[in-house]
């Protein structure tokens, strides 16, 4: 699928990898519809790339169609789903401060996987209406946010790791069930990349961390993870594919 004018979601693009995402589709031509929590940072990044801002709360079915309805109204379209929107509290199953809370599991499992099904299924009843052609066969692409934490998680992150590890095994029947559409579905399984969540750290926090990914020893940056998006937007052959993106990153225990 080319970028140039195709209507495109991102969610979280009010920050770090999302943003990044936002900025190149928007360089790229798509026409952006910023999805966050984060109203200001939200309507700043907006500002920044010449997209729209609505304020969504992925996992509220209402909130999400009723951005969707308004995309439709103003657009009549939309191909792009990217969902980058998620969090990664760190806490123990059972540590010093006791036993984790279900409320706590709960809420990782919502923002990040069911907040992830819930954009992709309104988005895709969308792009389902979309006319394809010989020369653009593709209805729509979504690309989901996955971390290497969904196969090496370490200490603290089962309700992450468990998110992660649903995105990432969903693709394929998801793939399968939008396949007679033409719609395709990847993921990006992300390493350690500098985002505002991780410069928030002391430095020799970072410092250790840039020590871990085998090559090249640094963090990624997030037009690294922007360009992968592009490359599955662009690359019509790459279906139900996950992308680890961690220059060999494989994470210790803690
Ligand atoms: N940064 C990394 O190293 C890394 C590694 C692996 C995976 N990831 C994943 O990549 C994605 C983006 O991470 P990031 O580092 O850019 O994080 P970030 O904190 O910089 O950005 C996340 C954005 O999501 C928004 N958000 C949170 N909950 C939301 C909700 N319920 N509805 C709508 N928006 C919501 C936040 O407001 C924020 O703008 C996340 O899913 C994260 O788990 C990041």
């Amino acid at each position: 699928m080319n970028i140039e004018q195709k209507v495109a979601i991102v969610t979280g693009a009010a920050s770090g990898l999302g943003f990044a995402t936002a900025k190149m589709l928007a360089d790229n031509g798509a026409v952006v519809q910023i999805f966050d929590v984060n109203e200001e940072n939200g309507q700043k990044a907006a500002t920044e790339i010449g997209g729209t801002f609505h304020k969504v709360d992925v996992t509220s079915e209402e909130q999400v169609q009723q951005a969707i309805d308004a995309i439709m109204a103003k657009h009549g379209y939309l191909d792009i789903a990217v969902n980058c929107a998620g969090i990664g509290p760190p806490a123990k199953v059972f540590g010093r401060k006791g036993v984790m809370s279900l409320d706590f599991f709960k809420k990782i499992i919502d923002i990040n996987l069911i907040g992830t099904f819930n954009v992709l299924r309104l988005a895709v009843e969308q792009m389902a209406k979309n006319e394809p052609t010989d020369e653009h066969p593709d209805r729509g692409i979504v690309i989901n946010t996955a971390s290497i934490a969904a196969f090496d998680g370490q200490m603290g992150q089962a309700a992450y790791s468990a998110s992660k590890g649903a995105i990432a095994s969903m693709a394929l029947p998801i793939a399968r069930d939008l396949a007679s559409l033409n719609i395709r579905i990847n993921t990006i399984a992300p390493g350690l990349f500098e985002t505002p969540l991780m410069q928030g750290m002391p430095e020799n926090a970072l410092a250790s961390l840039r020590q871990i990914p085998e090559y090249p020893k640094r963090l990624g940056d997030p037009s690294e993870y922007a360009f992968t998006v592009k490359y599955m937007i662009e690359s019509a052959y790459l279906n139900a594919e996950l992308i680890r993106l961690d220059a060999a990153t494989r994470m210790p225990a803690k």
